[in-house]
């Protein structure tokens, strides 16, 4: 079976060759990341709709880490703001994203999102958030974005570096198939296209063990499933980490 899955894998890596080379020669993700805003605003919609008692339940936890003076969040790739709507009332939010594209869908969420307060617009990727200062957050978010870093453990890192003691990591991310499956099969045939038309998305990541292995000094990890992405995606993890 390892062999078939070399050999489809090896023909879908020769038919996206010509973004391989595009990719190569620097002119795909210029392209790509000025397109990729605007999949992101309509597939949200759908996101929400099916995520959206998931988000709920998790993001309601949100108003247990604020501090005296309110609640501040980081949310790291950030997007098109999908997730303001389940923020609490009068939550400060300082968004990160290295795809600047997204800015203008971020300040239309914040516009119908009275609710929540957008304070800066970072560009940066999670990897190196040198701009926001060590301790200064109550909680962070990511939603879909670890499958998407260049490498996870950094981003961790940075992540429990920006909160202060007692904040926490709030997450939803999709993950790897179990290995047995014969969708953890196309997973991996599909990767190499995958990463391109999902802007850099990995389908074959297993992010849970990543977050086992960050030093939090609680993690509050469950798996659950979804069917997304013509059904490429479908295991999540959905939970919180305390520093
Ligand atoms: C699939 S989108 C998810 C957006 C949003 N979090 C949501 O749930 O709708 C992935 C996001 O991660 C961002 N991203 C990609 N690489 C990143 C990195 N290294 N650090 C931070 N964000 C990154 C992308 O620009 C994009 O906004």
């Amino acid at each position: 079976m390892a062999l078939v899955r070399f050999v489809l894998r090896s023909v879908v890596e020769i038919l996206v060759l010509p973004v391989t080379i595009l990719q190569y020669i620097g002119m795909w993700d210029p392209l790509y990341k000025r397109f990729f805003p605007h999949v992101m605003s309509r597939v949200t919609v759908t996101l929400n709709k099916k995520m959206g008692k998931v988000k709920k339940e998790l993001f309601d936890k949100l108003p247990d880490f604020a501090s005296s003076s309110g609640l501040t969040i980081l949310e790291v790739g950030c997007g098109t703001g999908a997730n303001f709507h389940f923020y609490p009332w009068g939550c400060k939010v300082t968004c990160v994203d290295p795809n600047p594209n997204f800015e203008g869908f971020l300040r239309q969420s914040d516009t119908e999102n009275k609710h929540v307060k957008l304070e800066t617009f970072i560009q940066a990727s999670g990897e190196d958030m040198h701009q926001v200062a060590s301790g200064s957050i109550d909680v962070v978010v990511c939603t879909l974005v670890l499958c998407s870093v260049r490498n996870i453990d950094l981003v961790l890192k940075e992540i429990i570096r920006v909160l202060r003691p007692g904040g926490a990591f709030f997450f939803i991310e999709h993950v790897v198939a179990e290995k047995t499956g014969w969708l953890n099969f196309f997973q991996h045939v599909l990767q190499p296209a995958w990463r391109y038309f999902g802007d850099g998305c990995s389908l074959t990541k297993d992010t849970g063990t990543n977050l086992e292995k960050a030093k939090f000094s609680e993690l509050n990890l469950k798996y659950t499933t979804e069917r997304l992405a013509f059904n490429l995606i479908h295991d999540h993890i959905v939970g919180y980490g305390v520093k």
